[in-house]
């Protein structure tokens, strides 16, 4: 890993308490981005910034947010400002997920699951950008606005459909917030997980067998795996963190409006 990498890039990451968020942050740290820590769970992401801290490379400092709160996207970004002067990059990775068959969904469920995973994008998208535009364009390199989908922005589940329109929405989001902030010099790509080993994917395990669309906890697993994967094998937040640190680094300077997909293959059937 190249220590400098990410050197000078400073970040503002949500849901990073935990799961993906926190390994991503750990990743970006260690290859020497600064690193602001949003989270419903405040006390965690404390946690999870002293570690950065304690590991040395770039710096890390938490903040406690609701992402569904426009104040406190807006307040995550002064956090991250205010902590390293500048913000270069954003990834909108908070998100959960509640099962439900078509049926069966309920306002509650909707309005939870969408106000989380694609409203709070659209809050946090409109906020970060309004600070990297006060700021004025990068001599040589765009602003950087990170996007995570899923499988379920390209694929109809029958036991996740709000999730499948919250993530189809992030897939909106990442096209509509390319071509409306290329002007202001701000990309906007995504990535786009399958199944990851997280406290996300435990719960959502168990609450596959309360609805009764598994007899077991652990065969989600072993049926995605066996029928849609092509690399035969769940993942894990190290598997993400490579393409993340590529969307976040100049490497990817020349791309918008993407969504990378680190499904194992799992969207090309
Ligand atoms: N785990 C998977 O298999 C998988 C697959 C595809 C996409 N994703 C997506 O990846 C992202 C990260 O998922 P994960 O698996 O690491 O989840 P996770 O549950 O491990 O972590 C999510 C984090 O988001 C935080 N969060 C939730 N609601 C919040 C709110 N209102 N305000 C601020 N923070 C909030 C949680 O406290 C937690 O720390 C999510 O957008 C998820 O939809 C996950």
């Amino acid at each position: 890993m190249d220590p400098d990498r990410l050197k000078g890039k400073n970040i503002l990451i949500t849901g990073a308490a935990r799961g993906m968020g926190a390994a991503n942050a750990e990743s970006f740290a260690a290859q020497g981005a600064n690193v602001c820590l949003g989270d419903l769970d405040g006390a965690e992401a404390e946690k999870t910034a002293a570690r950065i801290n304690a590991a040395g490379n770039g710096r890390a400092v938490a903040v406690q947010m609701d992402v569904t709160r426009r104040a406190d996207n807006a307040a995550a970004v002064a956090a991250t400002v205010e902590a390293f002067g500048s913000i270069n990059v954003a990834l909108f990775n908070a998100g959960l997920n509640k099962p439900r068959f078509f049926m069966d969904i309920d306002e509650d469920n909707w309005d939870m699951i969408m106000n989380v995973n694609t409203k709070a994008m659209w809050l946090g998208m409109q906020e970060a950008a309004r600070q990297m535009i006060a700021q004025g364009p990068m001599a040589d390199h765009p602003y950087k606005i990170i996007n995570v989908g899923s499988i379920a922005s390209r694929k109809p589940l029958i036991d996740v459909t709000v999730y499948c329109t919250s993530k189809y929405g992030c897939l909106a989001l990442t096209h509509c917030g390319a071509v409306s902030l290329s002007e202001h010099n701000i990309t906007v790509n995504g990535y786009a997980p399958g199944v990851v080993v997280t406290p996300l994917w435990e719960q959502l395990d168990k609450d596959l067998v309360d609805i009764g669309f598994k007899q077991r906890e652990g065969q989600a697993y072993d049926d995605i795996v066996r029928e849609a994967l092509q690399i035969k094998r769940v993942s894990y937040p190290e598997d993400i963190t490579g393409t993340a640190s590529f969307l976040a680094s100049h490497d990817s300077d020349y791309m918008t409006g993407q969504m990378i997909h680190i499904d194992g293959g799992w969207c090309i059937q």
